[in-house]
């Protein structure tokens, strides 16, 4: 039964677990405690947060962990873009993004969401010259690998923007985190997101990288915790956990990848041998993390739509998705395939498959003879 939506979620590994488990049965202590169990616990967190930071090159205390993305986005938007005040996106973000650009700019921030390019990310000259035009900037906000498409931002370069202009540059790593190493001050970047679900670790946490000097409002007040930014007992195992998953990601991260290219490719070749010129592939492959693949199929004649195609796969064992822009069960395309420029109907049918660590050449041999079979069902 292949399982061909990392994107979505991954499994927790094993290793990952054991790591967590003393701290969800023995090791129970609030990291905040003054006696033996809290400081074990603190003890913990720390070293947690110590092999976090080791891994994006950067301090410790710049690490604030958070309960998972969107709230590691929102703090980040909602932390730095005062009244007043504008912040630069894109079409193309995910919706923790977007939603809360939303609400900032029902709140009376200016909010300008650029266009992506062909390849679906946005060009450094496009905003360069946005900024340019533009007073007040306080954040860009722009995700490093789409997770839809896989497209890759070249973030040196719209950070670098960013600064031009004076603002900070916050990018959302949650599909790149683990699977690409992730060097902060090589990026250029004053904020990033991370979320541990995504890569083998437990769902429920996550961080924010706050570069220094960044003046950040805290989004969850309470507690001391996390330098005051973020109100809250800690999530012990979790944070255990995230740093586990992030060491276990790095050590394989040439052998997984290498890998996940090869059988991408291979899903790839055999859906275009059966299948022709029949779909559109979003995914730029030169230009993208390597395990997502995202196709689109053009009415043929009639439209087809992508919950038709999910549910079809689900009967024939196979888990992929149609990107986020099925969640809510309704038939809107996708708002990235949207911006890409494809075509409503077209944009509307999109198959992700996103592959992992586990995923063999029999999973997606599997998955595009059952593609197959489900669209000879479906087109008419
Ligand atoms: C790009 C991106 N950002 C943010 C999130 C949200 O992360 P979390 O599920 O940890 O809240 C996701 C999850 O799908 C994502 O893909």
């Amino acid at each position: 039964m292949p399982y061909l939506d990392h994107a979505a979620t991954t499994p927790l590994h094993p290793d990952v677990l054991e790591a967590m488990l003393p701290w969800l049965q023995g090791g129970f202590g609030n990291a905040s405690s003054l006696h033996r169990d809290g400081r074990r616990a603190r003890g913990a967190v720390e070293d947690a947060r110590r092999r976090i930071a080791r891994h994006l090159n950067a301090e410790p205390a710049q690490i604030v962990f958070t309960s998972g993305g969107t709230e590691a986005d929102n703090l980040a938007l909602r932390g730095t873009v005062g009244r007043g005040q504008a912040l630069v996106t894109s079409e193309a973000e995910h919706e923790a993004v977007l939603k809360t650009a939303d609400a900032l700019e029902a709140d009376g921030r200016t909010v300008v969401r650029l266009r992506p390019d062909d390849a679906g990310a946005v060009s450094p000259a496009l905003l360069a010259r946005t900024l340019a035009a533009m007073p007040r900037v306080a954040l860009l906000s722009l995700m490093h690998a789409n997770n839809e498409t896989g497209v890759l931002a070249d973030l040196p370069a719209l950070a670098a923007a960013a600064h031009d202009a004076g603002a900070l540059f916050h990018t959302d790593a949650v599909q790149s985190a683990g699977l690409l190493p992730i060097d902060v001050q090589a990026l250029g970047v004053d904020l990033l997101t991370a979320s541990a679900h995504k890569f083998y670790g437990p769902k429920g946490v996550g961080l924010l990288y706050v570069a220094p000097g960044v003046d950040l409002d805290p989004l969850v007040t309470g507690g001391a915790q996390e330098r005051g930014r973020r109100g809250g007992t800690e999530n012990v195992a979790g944070i255990v956990g995230m740093a586990h998953a992030l060491d276990l990601a790095a050590a394989r991260r040439d052998e997984t990848n290498a890998r996940l290219l090869a059988l991408r490719l291979r899903l790839l070749d055999r859906l275009t041998e059966a299948l022709g010129g029949r779909f559109v592939l979003n995914t730029p492959l030169h230009r993208s993390i390597p395990s997502v693949l995202n196709l689109a199929f053009p009415p043929n004649p009639s439209p087809l739509d992508a919950e038709m195609l999910i549910l079809g796969l689900d009967l024939e064992g196979v888990s992929a998705s149609a990107g986020s822009a099925c969640t809510s069960g309704a038939l809107t395309p996708s708002h990235v395939l949207l911006a890409l420029g494809l075509p409503r109907e077209t944009a509307a049918a999109a198959v992700r498959f996103s592959l992992g660590s586990s995923t063999t050449e029999a999973d997606v041999d599997t998955a595009a003879d059952a593609l197959v079979r489900v669209l000879a069902r479906v087109d008419r």
